[in-house]
């Protein structure tokens, strides 16, 4: 029996602005993405990525074109039902990883915890997700007092903290060292193997190809899957 992909987009294309500064950032994107796989999007700076991302998660709405998340699709849904679907299903890793800056790194899963009581991980998973992250030492800092790389570390470790069946990350690993890139790409493909969740990374950091199970490049808005 096939299985639902949980991320289906079919001939997504979205413009931004109009006359003579109109740029076309997605140009007819299609892709189905499986659990437990980890998917990479290769692009250079302005090739469409994150416009690619946050249309996936619903966060921009496309000019044409259909998204379905876990074989439900967006467009039949109420606002209320796509915040419903987006909290209990997606993962967000956004550029700018976006922690809230007055809490700590606890507060900000507690945060998550009012938000979605439910189905998260539990104490010791994310004691435990924090050590594999190398920031289990931070769990009384702010933000502020972390460097970049260290801040990047836990919103990744925020995104996969309510257990969602699809992870959306943009350069996930733009401000990690060589040593980090390597144990966040690994960490991701485990979680993405083990707990079947379907991984999305856009990035041009190549040094995550060899982990991934699926490559796709972008440029100039188009998306082409990458023959291995
Ligand atoms: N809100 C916006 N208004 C107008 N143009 C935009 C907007 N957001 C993105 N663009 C343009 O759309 C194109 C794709 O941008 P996007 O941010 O998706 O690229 P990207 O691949 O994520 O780049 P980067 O690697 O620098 O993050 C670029 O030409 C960009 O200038
Ligand atoms: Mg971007």
């Amino acid at each position: 029996m096939p299985t639902t992909p949980a991320l289906r987009m079919t001939h997504i294309s979205k413009t931004y602005g109009t006359g003579s500064s109109q740029v076309q950032a997605l140009r007819d994107v299609s892709l189905s993405i499986e659990r437990g796989t980890l998917t990479l999007i290769l692009g250079p700076s302005g090739s469409g990525k994150s416009t690619f991302l946050t249309i996936a998660g619903g966060l921009q709405t496309p000019d044409s074109g259909e998204i379905s998340i876990d074989g439900q699709p967006m467009k039949a849904l109420s606002k209320r039902a796509q915040d419903r679907l987006r909290l209990e299903n997606i993962g967000f890793i956004l550029q700018g990883h976006d922690l809230v800056p007055y809490l700590t790194v606890m507060e900000q899963f507690q945060l998550v915890d009012r938000v979605k009581p439910k189905g998260n991980i539990s104490k010791n998973e994310l004691l435990q997700l924090l050590k594999d992250l190398g920031v289990d030492q931070l769990a009384n800092s702010l933000p502020r007092d972390m460097s970049g790389g260290q801040q990047q570390r836990v919103a990744i470790a925020r995104a996969l903290y309510t257990k969602p069946s699809l992870v959306l990350a943009d350069e996930p690993t733009s401000a990690l060292d060589s040593h980090s890139v390597e144990v966040v790409g690994e960490l991701l493909q485990s979680v993405a193997h083990s707990q079947n969740t379907a991984m999305v990374v856009v990035t041009h950091d190549t040094r995550l190809v060899t982990l991934a199970d699926d490559v796709y490049d972008m440029e100039d808005g188009v998306l082409t899957h990458r023959a291995r």
